[in-house]
């Protein structure tokens, strides 16, 4: 599919994913590369290796070019998501030459699909491919110590890989075709979900490419951003995300075992939300987990609720707090409640959890045993009234 003047979406879409290492991609996904059509023909990235893919990704090369042609292939980023055909093309196009990052020739090795012709490129390297130039930026972890991003400086289009990207799969290529809520909506759950522990190296790719001047983003997740309110648009949803701008919303992230933590997280709900926060319920037992993180985006307060089973929390809890520990969200106040049988102690490990995934724990949590009492309602009402909520406006 034919992107602007001389240059074509060569990748593929896959509409059957549905996880991508424990992100759940309801939309499916796309593996984009992008042919450069110039005196020296050059290919950015490639797709999953998938017999599928690479078989496709090949006709949407053939069909424009033969492929032995290619010049160079541009390695951004050598998750297998991008690298995947590269052993493919490197063998269709003897002549062509890979180009990388340093760390990005380090992990092609290190998955053994580091071709013998290659050549490393340095930080705001330039190179020629006759009439155009490309430009390559280092972006290390913007996903990987390796990310790269590749600047066609004459069509003013940023190759940006992994950064701006969607878990989305559709047959349109353009933000604006596939509807622009929906895609940032997809760009948030992604960044939320992949990029949210890189936000000091995301500040340093953005200023790094502040001088340019860029008409299309072209990423190898998703829909490409080509109207220039919708550029702006998501390089300042980056800017915000990155610095860990809290949100202004309330969150309460619970799962119940009999009905009582269900009691006890309702009772927030109903006490922020009639405060004027605006309040939103998770259960993590009955939605897609992969959308806390896209909602702890917009959130500046987080309650988490759990019973205690066997002297610990509820296992689908640990498993929130765990995936929570590696994003590492800054900024975030939290607190904890949560019914017990006989094992009180337990909730010191909740509260360790939650510390752990960076939140500002800001107040010691309000626990009950078994079925909260109508006194004990009153006093977490009473709690969350004189104490908490003062301090989630604060
Ligand atoms: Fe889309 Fe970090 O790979």
């Amino acid at each position: 599919m034919k992107i602007a003047k001389n240059i074509y979406s060569v990748g593929v879409v896959d509409w059957n994913l549905t996880d991508f290492h424990g992100y759940h991609t309801s939309g499916g996904t796309t593996y984009n590369a992008y042919l450069l059509i110039d005196n020296k023909i050059t290919l950015v990235d490639t797709v999953k290796n998938s017999c599928t893919f690479v078989s496709r990704m090949i006709n949407n090369l053939s069909s424009i070019i033969p492929v032995e042609k290619i010049d160079y292939v541009v390695s951004n980023h050598a998750e297998k998501d991008h690298s995947g055909a590269i052993i493919n093309i490197m063998e269709k196009a003897p002549n062509a030459v890979l180009l990388c990052s340093p760390h990005g020739k380090e992990n092609l090795e290190k998955y053994g699909i580091l071709p013998a012709k290659y050549r490393v490129v340095g930080n705001t390297e330039e190179l020629s491919t006759g009439t155009k130039t490309l430009k390559f930026f280092h972006t290390p972890l913007v996903h990987w110590p390796d990310s790269m991003v590749t600047y066609l400086k004459e069509e003013n289009i940023l190759f940006s890989n992994d950064g701006f990207g969607q878990h989305y799969g559709k047959s349109c290529m353009f933000a604006d075709e596939a509807g622009i809520d929906i895609v940032l909506k997809e760009a948030a759950k992604y960044y939320a979900n992949i990029l949210t522990p890189y936000g000091t190296s995301i500040i340093k790719a953005l200023d790094a490419l502040k001088g340019l001047d860029i008409k299309m983003i072209a990423p190898a997740h998703g829909m490409i951003w080509r109207r220039k309110q919708d550029i702006e648009l998501i390089i300042s949803d980056y800017t915000k995300w990155a610095k860990h701008t809290p949100g202004d919303k309330a969150l309460i992230v619970y799962d119940t075992m009999w009905g009582s933590t269900e009691i006890l997280a309702d009772t927030c709900y109903q006490q922020l939300s009639g405060s004027g926060i605006k309040t939103e319920l998770f259960n993590v037992s009955k939605r897609d987990i992969s959308d806390i993180p896209t909602e702890i985006l917009d959130a500046k307060f987080i309650v988490f609720a759990s019973p205690i089973l066997h002297n610990q929390i509820l296992p689908t809890m640990g498993k929130v707090l765990v995936y929570l520990s590696g994003l590492k969200f800054s900024n975030r106040k939290a607190w904890c409640t949560g019914s017990y049988g006989w094992a009180k102690n337990a909730f010191e490990k909740l509260e360790g959890f939650v510390q752990n995934a960076s939140f500002d724990l800001i107040a010691p949590g309000f626990y009950v045993k078994f079925k909260p009492t109508d006194k004990e309602i009153e006093e977490l009402k009473n709690k969350l009234t004189e104490e908490i909520i003062p301090r989630i406006k604060e």
